[in-house]
Parts: C-alpha cells; sequence; structure tokens
C-alpha cells in the first residue's frame, strides 16, 4: 500500500517539525506521544501534537489539531502530512475522515521517530477508500 516514489525530497524537514511538536504532546494518561505536521499548497506548515483529557473522550489527535490549526489560519489545501510516533505510525478512523475532508489524495508520512530511515509514504484514498462526502 505505501508507495516510496511520492516521498518529497524535503522530506527530512516534514520530519523534523513533526518530531518538534511530538515533543509538545498533552498525553498523560497514555503516556503515548504524537506530533504531526501539515504542508498548505502554499507551503506554510502547521504542526499539531495530541491533547488528552482527564474525561478520555475528549482526547484530539496530533492530525486533528494540526489540521484544525491550518483551518483557522486560512490554509484549508493540504498537500502532505507528516505523523511521528515511537513505533509504525498509522492513522486512526476518525483523522483519515477529517482529513478526507480538505483533500482526499493527502499524502502521509509515516515517520517511526526511533528510525532515521525515510518515512513510508501512502496517499489518503488508499487509507480510505469510499469515504463519506456530500456530492
Ligand atoms: N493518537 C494520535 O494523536 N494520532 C494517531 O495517529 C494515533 C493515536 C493519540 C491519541 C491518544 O492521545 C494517544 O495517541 C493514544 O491513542
Amino acid at each position: 500500500m505505501t508507495d516510496d516514489s511520492l516521498l518529497p525530497d524535503d522530506w527530512k524537514t516534514l520530519v523534523e517539525h513533526s518530531r518538534a511538536a511530538r515533543a509538545r504532546a498533552w498525553a498523560p494518561y497514555s503516556r503515548f506521544q504524537v506530533g504531526a505536521v501539515i504542508r498548505n499548497a502554499d507551503g506554510r506548515l502547521f504542526t499539531g501534537c495530541n491533547v488528552e483529557n482527564a474525561s478520555y473522550g475528549l482526547t484530539i489527535c496530533a492530525e486533528r489539531v494540526a489540521m484544525s490549526t491550518a483551518v483557522a489560519a486560512g490554509a484549508t489545501e493540504p498537500t502532505v502530512i507528516c505523523v511521528s510516533l515511537s513505533g509504525q505510525p498509522t492513522p486512526c478512523g476518525s483523522c483519515r475522515q477529517f482529513l478526507h475532508e480538505f483533500n482526499p489524495k493527502l499524502l502521509f508520512l509515516l515517520d517511526d521517530c526511533e528510525s532515521t530511515d525515510p518515512p513510508p509514504s501512502v496517499t489518503l484514498d488508499a487509507l480510505l477508500p469510499r469515504a463519506f462526502h456530500f456530492d
């Protein structure tokens, strides 16, 4: 499903920003830190980290924090998102649907922050076939 030919030339920059965001995760319950960075079509970068809450269901994933931050700045054309965590990232179903709203072909870089290898790349349409949308 992943396709290394999709990896952008500046992947190291994206990984750097995503890992820096991960360090800001608010995850006192799971202790599982996640960072993300979104590049908008105009080149701007927006980061996010997971934000947990004592009322567990209110937790927000790093991907949705990054996308919401972008939208709040008027950036609604994400082209790439890099997600960093310790292990092999795979975005949750809610994040897939949430991001589909803005770009069904969004490119994901799945960064294992313990690794120095280039992150695997996969597009959202491969991760979420037949997504719900209004015509
Ligand atoms: N989490 C993310 O932020 N992104 C993912 O892709 C997977 C899960 C967060 C939610 C929660 O704070 C913690 O990781 C454990 O599920």
